[in-house]
């Protein structure tokens, strides 16, 4: 077992030692660690490697630990600011993508984060499934460039119609290409499918790794308003005449950060929009796994025979961040030019991971680990629901999400989103501010809560943290 109490005494006590005797020391043995800090040898040996990694000690085999060559410190550091020169401007969004994956300061509860908290995660059954998969050699040769087949089937699967349209079979193995995660995939799709200076419609507010892809890639955005149904279908079509955008990039499931679900009555006008501009839709599906309550509605790519959707499915958020595991769905030209792109970009996914995935989602594992996620993320759900009633009434969302992981609150006209997550932040509470996830000026300002990465138990502590740096009334 690892402790990272003992591994930290461990490594403390190695760290003196080198840093005190000559290269070449021995060091205390593993097992005179082990007994001096009772730690187990796995925890031992993490220790050593730790310090091997930063050079301080080097293992040699059969003999023992020693104190390593040290290089001689540079004076100062050296000069890079020429680069700055070179490069031009940073992009824009790379410092909001920098703040949505910070890992929150020791003691502050983390009302952010994109994931599940790791105690969420199927971490025992990924890791039998990685280490049976890691240990066949077939596992570790080329694959096909767009990804296992069997995978690639269980995804299109995942995206049939209760009742598909008779004379279409939707989305099959052949339109899939497996990816190294959704952002991965959303950046690969905004390349192969626009060139620079294109126009990108997006729902608004819309996921910031969304907006910072795109800017890296060199598009316009233009925002167009969504509510508590999704998209404006009628505002859709007019964006699409006015700039002659021919994609649009939009989460019809419990959109990150609002919690909004495109309603069935907007889904065929949404649908008619891009048969109209001949245009496309990146339907990013990030969290049909993350259903709270009933039934998710269909994808949008089970009623698509014209091929306008490019499906994007990711297991990240369902699973865990490190399953680094997507799929895209295209079809006609456009999935050729997905598949050319991706082969660009990375050739394919890791032959291991990509059985272990398959081995994970095709087990009973995955289906109970689905029910699990669902009265779990209720628990949290509601929790920080009843914190937001008891300590901060004016902040309750006017529609509950029914899955996904966040709560888009808004805060009081005239507030300064940006300015009460600074402050929230020193009041032991992670929340993130709203404006970052809109391409133009907000209509409000809003703070996203996550409630899926802390306990239910904290989510009282969090909100009463937070009321003490939330505005009443227009500051
Ligand atoms: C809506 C949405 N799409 C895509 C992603 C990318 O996730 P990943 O690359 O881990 O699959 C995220 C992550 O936060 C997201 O919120």
């Amino acid at each position: 077992m690892f402790n990272s109490n003992a591994a930290a005494r461990v490594v403390q006590e190695l760290r003196g030692l080198a840093g005190a005797a000559p290269a070449g020391t021995r060091l205390p043995s593993v097992r005179e660690l082990t007994a001096r800090h009772q730690a187990s040898p796995v925890t031992v040996a993490a220790a050593i490697r730790q310090l091997v990694a930063e050079g301080l000690v080097e293992t040699r085999s059969g003999r023992g630990t020693f104190v390593a060559a040290r290089s001689a410190a540079p004076s100062s550091p050296p000069d890079m600011s020429w680069q700055t020169v070179a490069l031009g401007p940073r992009r824009f969004g790379e410092e909001e993508m920098q703040a949505l994956l910070a890992l929150p300061p020791s003691g502050a509860i983390p009302l952010t984060g994109g994931y599940l908290d790791a105690h969420l995660q199927p971490a025992a059954a990924l890791g039998a499934a990685l280490a049976r998969a890691a240990r066949q050699p077939a596992a570790w040769q080329r694959g096909p460039v767009e990804g296992r087949e069997d995978l690639r089937s269980w995804f299109a699967r995942e995206t049939s119609a209760p009742t598909p349209i008779p004379s279409d079979p939707g989305l099959r193995a052949e339109d899939m290409v497996i990816c190294s995660g959704g952002q991965a995939a959303l950046s690969s799709t905004l390349r192969a499918l626009t060139e620079p200076g294109d126009t990108l419609l997006v729902e608004s507010p819309t996921y910031l790794g969304a907006l910072a892809a795109a800017h890296a890639a060199g598009l316009r955005v233009v925002p167009v308003p969504a509510d508590r149904d999704g998209v404006l279908p009628d505002q859709l079509a007019a964006a699409f005449t006015r700039t002659g955008a021919r994609l649009f990039y939009c989460q019809p499931l419990y959109a990150n950060p609002t919690g909004a679900t495109l309603s069935p009555a907007r889904r065929p006008a949404v649908l008619a929009a891009l048969r109209e501009a001949g245009a496309f839709l990146i339907e990013d599906d990030y969290a049909r796994d993350l259903t709270i309550d009933g039934d998710p509605p269909p994808p949008l790519a089970a009623s698509d025979p014209g091929g306008h959707v490019i499906y994007l499915r990711s297991l990240t958020k369902s699973a865990a961040p490190g399953l680094r595991v997507a799929a895209l769905g295209a079809r006609g030209p456009a999935g050729a030019r997905l598949r050319a792109a991706r082969l660009l970009d990375d050739f394919f996914v890791a032959g291991p991971l990509q059985q272990a995935t398959l081995e994970f989602v095709t087990s009973p594992a995955w289906h109970r680990h689905r029910r699990t996620l669902r009265t779990e993320l209720r628990t949290r759900r509601d929790a920080l629901l009843t914190a937001l009633h008891r300590h901060l009434p004016h902040l309750v969302p006017p529609t509950v999400p029914a899955g996904g992981l966040h709560l888009w609150t808004p805060l009081p006209t005239g507030a300064d989103d940006v300015a009460v997550a600074t402050a929230a932040a020193t009041a032991g509470v992670v929340v993130l501010p709203g404006r970052p996830w809109h391409a133009a000026e907000p209509p409000g300002p809003h703070l996203r809560l996550t409630y899926a990465a802390a306990p239910p138990s904290a989510m009282d502590e969090a909100v009463r943290r937070l009321a003490t740096v939330v505005p009443v009334t227009r500051p």
